[in-house]
């Protein structure tokens, strides 16, 4: 089938190179010129693994092309994806200014049927409005379908979930729109949901609000067991042993980031207060992860003493999850930034978003390796959970240290091992023990 993609970012971009993959006919297109040169020219210009493969492999295969116009991609295919940001607005609602213009501009193109499908994440009743939106725009006796196809891939693993969904959710109001969908995601074999519009629509924000919901939720035991003496690693097993409630997005850690989850919560408050429903679930959800995300600052505050003026901090992981380069709503930034607002001087490292973090973060200094990080460093805080921290040397860690504090924000490490080896290891939620005396951190304090 001939499919047009609208936004090439983290979700346009690995949908077209999937569709590609399955076989279908992709044009990819992006009003960021800059974007759609680096992908005319065989390049990528996120970072998303195995991402860079498929997309050359279909490139040159021809059944990938990039293009920055509208027209062509209106001409181009039978249906159209919105794969558009949808950013927050300051009351928390949902900017929707990119799919309107989008939506606006498909219909002058539009001179025979097309199925335009919202792939991006929006609110309940959006496809009404896209639908009047083209209504409005499109020539006399021109046919069309709105439907709505949520998207659930996770960066990082975007390939991956898209190939293999959980479901296929494909919310839409005519059997026409239906059956293309249906026999665009036929090769998957996956589970297909049909619904209506709205529900796919709702589907959406309810998956994200839940997980977070889910996260804030163990993050908030991970306090209790702090309190107490409990160890949240083995309350969280304990837990999700049972089926109704399962393993997954168990793990207490510096809360959630990320383009998604903090936008389509507020979103998801924001819009059920338009239909007359206050959701304070979702307020608490918020509240407890953004204490969350701040707790190794407090942390440092207790054990080196405040202000943090001139003390020097190591950063390990700045992307918001690892296996991507996508810094929006990274917690490591909120860190870096009440860090240096007390004056601590922050060295940091990831391996692969220092380049981009350098731009929010300017005041840092960015490293080659973990170790020159932690180099006379007083601690050293860890942000993202990069399969290769899980392998760090950690003695010759700790003897680059001036003061052996290790503060893990994804509790990557058993604290025994680390209280053995000598480090002052603080996780969430887990027991606090004692450094061994073999540590240096008597003579480095
Ligand atoms: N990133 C994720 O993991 C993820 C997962 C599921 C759903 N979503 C949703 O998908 C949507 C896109 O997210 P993303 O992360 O890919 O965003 P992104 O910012 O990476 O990409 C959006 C792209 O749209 C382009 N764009 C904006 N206006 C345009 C226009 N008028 N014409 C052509 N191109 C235009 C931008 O230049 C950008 O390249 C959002 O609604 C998001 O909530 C994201």
């Amino acid at each position: 089938m001939k499919i047009s993609i609208i936004g090439c970012g983290y979700v346009g971009l690995v949908t077209g190179a999937c569709l590609a993959e399955l076989g279908h006919e992709v044009l990819g297109v992006d009003n960021d010129l800059e974007k759609v040169r680096i992908l005319q020219s065989g390049g990528v210009p996120i970072y998303e693994p195995g991402l860079e493969t498929l997309v050359g492999t279909h490139r040159q295969e021809g059944r990938l092309k990039f293009s920055s116009e509208i027209r062509e991609a209106v001409e181009h295919g039978q249906i159209i994806f919105i794969c558009v940001n949808t950013p927050p607005k300051p009351d928390g609602g949902v900017d929707l200014s990119f799919v309107e213009a989008v939506s606006r501009e498909i219909a002058r193109h539009m001179t025979a049927y097309r199925l335009v499908v919202e792939k991006s994440t929006v609110p309940v009743q959006t496809g009404d409005w896209v639908r009047r939106t083209i209504s409005e725009n499109i020539r006399p006796g021109v046919e069309f379908d709105v439907a709505s196809n949520p998207e659930f891939l996770r960066e990082g693993t975007g390939i991956r979930d898209f190939l293999h969904p959980d479901r296929v959710v494909i919310g839409a109001s005519s059997e026409r729109a239906t059956s293309l969908l249906v026999s665009l995601y036929e090769p998957l074999n996956a589970p297909l949901l049909l619904t209506d519009i709205k529900s796919a629509e709702l589907i959406k924000h309810s998956a994200n609000a839940f997980l977070a919901v889910k996260i804030s939720f163990i993050n908030a035991v991970a306090r209790v067991c702090s309190l107490s003496g409990a160890d949240i690693k083995k309350v969280a097993k304990g837990i999700g042993l049972d089926h109704r409630i399962g393993m997954a997005s168990m793990e207490a850690g510096i809360g959630y980031g990320g383009m998604c989850l903090p936008k389509d919560v507020k979103a998801f408050i924001q819009i059920a207060r338009e239909v007359g429903y206050d959701f304070e679930l979702l307020e608490a959800t918020e509240r407890i992860n953004a204490s969350q995300r701040l707790w190794p600052v407090q942390v440092l505050q207790q054990t080196l003493g405040e202000p943090l003026r001139t003390r020097k901090v190591a950063i390990l992981g700045l992307s918001f999850k690892p296996n991507t380069d996508d810094l929006r709503s990274a917690a490591s930034l909120d860190i870096i930034a009440a860090l240096q607002a007390e004056g601590a001087r922050v060295r940091a490292y990831d391996p692969i978003a220092m380049e981009r973090a350098l731009k929010k973060v300017p005041e840092t200094t960015m490293c080659q390796d973990p170790y020159q990080a932690a180099r006379d460093a007083e601690a050293l805080v860890i942000c993202t959970e990069w399969q290769e921290f899980r392998h760090l040397d950690l003695p010759r860690l700790r003897e680059e240290m001036a003061r052996p504090l290790v503060v893990d924000g994804r509790n990557l490490f058993e604290p025994a091992r680390m209280a053995e080896l000598g480090f002052e290891y603080r996780c969430v939620g887990r027991p606090i023990l004692p450094a061994s005396p073999r540590s240096r951190t008597a003579s480095a304090t």
